[in-house]
């Protein structure tokens, strides 16, 4: 009996998988590589099903034998293992981002001569479609929830980008550029206290009460499907901070981060310039700990945000606070910082990584803007956070605009400042 080779996702399973089995086959012995959510996350969304639902699925298809999980995208390491005579996959992958995976599959293949099955692709219903149609249909509380926590397994780092509004939700949700044949989008959304506040046109100090921002969380979950981390600011007064869990979590919030400070809370990146306190670590431990408590699944994440080096504490105190609140419970950490540098980042990053116990690592590279995706997750940062930047680039366009039709009295100078008439009617489904 000859023994062929399938690699595949399966994610949404749909007749032009089945095919693709059904001819692998009659061919000999299947056995699928399945690959992992990370060998997926790499290129990729991160699948819908987990590996264990999706190998399930495939272990109960009559044309396949056996599941194994391939943890690349490339072939190779599982086709040196099992040298099967077949491979067999669909013919759509001479071009794109599996162009180069195609080729070494071949290469591979010839040195038993092995033999590559293109099977001609199904017309009419594919992943990409189905997909987009899910996204329509919406997600649920839990199903979102839960998505961060997996995205932080999958990911070599996520990616978040603020969101204070549908609109800006939307770009978040829908955005994604091609680069080399890696589809790049963001993984989900920052509900930040300073865009959040900024947006309403009061000052980021906790004046926006919680049930505002918990509006604005309303209008995100309406219309996108994307995990959502809350910025918490200091989570208030434990006895409140419970009620503030209890709503996120049901709303299908992720996270919620808040900062150890007390008393009138200033925006981080004032740094000394205000008069700011850091809260002691017995006392905001014990706000992580009633915050782990009030939650009803262990999707939802209470993360501890150290502030020590915005407030000139010093590295030390810094570390001494990530041990004490991991210890407390946090189930992860954000450490800031308003340097124009990343070397008190990294040096952070370097000095976690000799610790017992570990969670992830969140960064907001506001002000050490150079630092790219790739360094920061080569230090250690699980997800990156873009706090500001879609308001902060939205606001000087309205500015133009607004100046441009005082000055020339019509709106016409400032049209190529506009997205056209059409293209507005047209942005938000439904609205012809
Ligand atoms: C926010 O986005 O509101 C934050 C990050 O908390 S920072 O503005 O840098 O404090
Ligand atoms: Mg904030």
């Amino acid at each position: 009996m000859s023994e062929v080779y399938v690699g595949m996702s399966a994610d949404l399973i749909h007749p032009g998988h089945l095919n693709i089995l059904n001819e692998a086959s009659k061919l000999g012995n299947v056995t699928v590589g399945l690959l992992t959510d990370k060998a997926i996350a790499s290129y990729k969304r991160l699948p819908y099903l987990k590996y264990d639902q999706r190998k399930v699925i495939l272990e109960n298809l009559k044309s396949v034998n056996k599941v194994i999980p391939q943890e690349t995208l490339d072939y190779r390491p599982n086709l040196e293992k099992l040298r099967p005579d077949f491979v067999v996959h669909g013919d759509d992958w001479k071009e794109g981002i599996q162009k180069n995976t195609r080729q070494q599959v071949l290469d591979t293949l010839d040195k038993w001569n092995g033999k590559l099955i293109e099977v001609p692709y199904t017309e009419g219903i594919s992943s990409t479609q189905l997909s987009k149609a899910l996204k329509e249909i919406g997600t649920t509380p839990d199903i979102r929830r839960a998505r961060l926590r997996r995205l932080i397994q999958s990911k070599k780092i996520v990616r978040i980008i603020e969101a204070h509004n549908g609109l800006t939700g939307l770009i978040v949700e829908n955005i994604n550029v091609e680069v080399n044949g890696e589809i790049r989008e963001f993984d989900g959304m920052w509900a930040s206290s300073l865009t959040d506040s900024t947006s309403m046109g009061k000052p980021d100090i906790e004046a926006v009460d919680i049930t505002s921002r918990v509006n604005n969380i309303n209008n995100l979950v309406e219309v996108t499907t994307k995990p959502i981390i809350f910025d918490g600011d200091t989570g208030g007064k434990i006895e409140h901070f419970v009620f503030t869990v209890r709503t996120l979590e049901r709303l299908g919030v992720s996270a919620v981060i808040i900062e150890d400070k007390i008393g009138l809370k200033k925006n981080s990146l004032f740094g000394t310039d205000v008069q700011q306190f850091q809260d002691s670590i017995e006392d905001f431990s014990k706000k992580i700990e009633a915050g782990r408590a009030a939650r009803i699944t262990d999707d939802f994440m209470v993360i501890a945000r150290i502030e020590s080096l915005i407030l000139k504490a010093g590295m030390e105190d810094a570390l001494k606070r990530a041990k004490a609140y991991i210890e407390a419970g946090a189930d992860a950490i954000m450490i800031h910082s308003k340097e124009k540098s990343p070397n008190e980042i990294l040096e952070f990053c370097h000095k976690y990584q000799k610790f017992d116990r570990k969670v992830p690592i969140i960064a907001v590279p506001s002000s050490y803007n150079t630092i790219t995706e790739d360094e920061l997750a080569d230090a250690g940062v699980n997800v990156v956070i873009y706090a500001n930047q879609l308001l902060r680039s939205a606001y000087p366009a309205m500015l133009d605009t607004a100046k441009s039709i005082l000055t020339h009295r019509r709106s016409y100078e400032s049209r190529d400042n506009c997205i056209s008439i059409k293209e507005i009617l047209e942005l938000i489904p439904g609205t012809k």
